[in-house]
């Protein structure tokens, strides 16, 4: 039988306010924070914690379906297509290890590898993102996305654009070249080659940075190295409030939930100008992720 996607919508937001009251009650430090791969991929006794504080509940309350959380990935059981809950239990650990207000708890639910539930909480700043496929995204329960609900502009191209992009956790090999070299194409002037964003920002957290694109606060977000846990939700709200997400690198138009590399577009009406920024912007993308 079909999962009740109203019922997790309703427990997954439950669960990231207790969680957050977790996240807010810990005192984490960059002295007692351990990295997992070098020193720009943090993990605290936190991301631990909240991530098991998360799968008891669900494994719970739903015994039959899966589970995936950044914590616990293990390589040798990959994503498959059962139904899976897909979460990350801190998202902006470094963030989070310094205090900066951009951190979140990230609650997706995917069936066949297709996100169908999200739930994006920031327990710093009290804001709630959620979604269930078909039926519209929602800030804080009641506020419709995107923000500007009918006043949302169609796209403009790159150069009036604001961009998420982030430097990762990974800072070597082609991966990192890519990014380095694309960020310099998209912030340098048309007569030297470059699109001339209005700007780019980092938040710091792949779901948040969805989020934003979500709310129309951010008109585009590209990032390569991210994983499934960080997206998943996020991409449920994103494409709920008319939101486009395709692949990182030139020519893939339908992405998969752990390809790792991900460009999103805000809505616009009608979709305009959603295509033509995809291809404007694959046009500046300097190598492969
Ligand atoms: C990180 C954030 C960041 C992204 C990194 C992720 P974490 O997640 O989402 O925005 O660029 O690739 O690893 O480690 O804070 O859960």
């Amino acid at each position: 039988n079909n999962p009740d996607l109203q019922e997790i919508h309703d427990f997954l937001v439950d669960l990231a306010f207790k969680a957050g009251k977790t996240i807010n009650g810990a005192l984490p430090t960059v002295s007692s924070t351990d990295s997992k791969k070098n020193s720009s991929d943090l993990v605290t006794e936190y991301d631990r914690a909240v991530e098991q504080q998360v799968s008891t509940a669900l494994k719970e309350k739903y015994p039959q379906y899966d589970f995936h959380g950044e914590e616990t990935y293990d390589p040798a059981h990959p994503l498959t297509d059962a139904p899976t809950f897909i979460v990350d239990p801190i998202d902006g650990t470094v963030n989070f290890v310094h205090g900066f207000p951009s951190v979140c708890i990230s609650l997706g639910f995917a069936v066949k590898r297709a996100p169908v539930v999200g739930v994006v909480f920031n327990p710093f700043t009290q804001t709630l993102y959620s979604a269930i496929r078909g039926k519209g995204a929602y800030l804080n329960k009641t506020t419709k996305l995107p923000l500007k609900g009918t006043n949302v502009e169609p796209l403009r191209g790159l150069s009036n654009s604001l961009i998420a992009v982030e430097w990762g956790s990974d800072r070597s090999g082609q991966n990192f070249e890519t990014k380095v070299r694309t960020f310099e194409k998209l912030g340098k002037t048309r007569e030297e080659g470059g699109a001339m964003v209005h700007s780019m920002r980092s938040l710091g957290s792949a779901a948040l940075n969805l989020c934003s694109v979500a709310a129309g606060t951010l008109d585009l977000y590209w990032e390569g190295g991210c994983w499934a846990w960080d997206v998943c939700a996020g991409w449920v709200i994103l494409t709920e409030a008319g939101g486009i997400i395709v692949d990182a690198n030139p020519g893939e138009w339908t992405p998969r939930l752990d390809s790792r590399k991900y460009l999103a577009v805000r809505g616009s009406p009608n979709g305009e100008g959603q295509k033509e920024i995809v291809e404007e912007f694959w046009s500046h993308v300097q190598g492969r992720l």
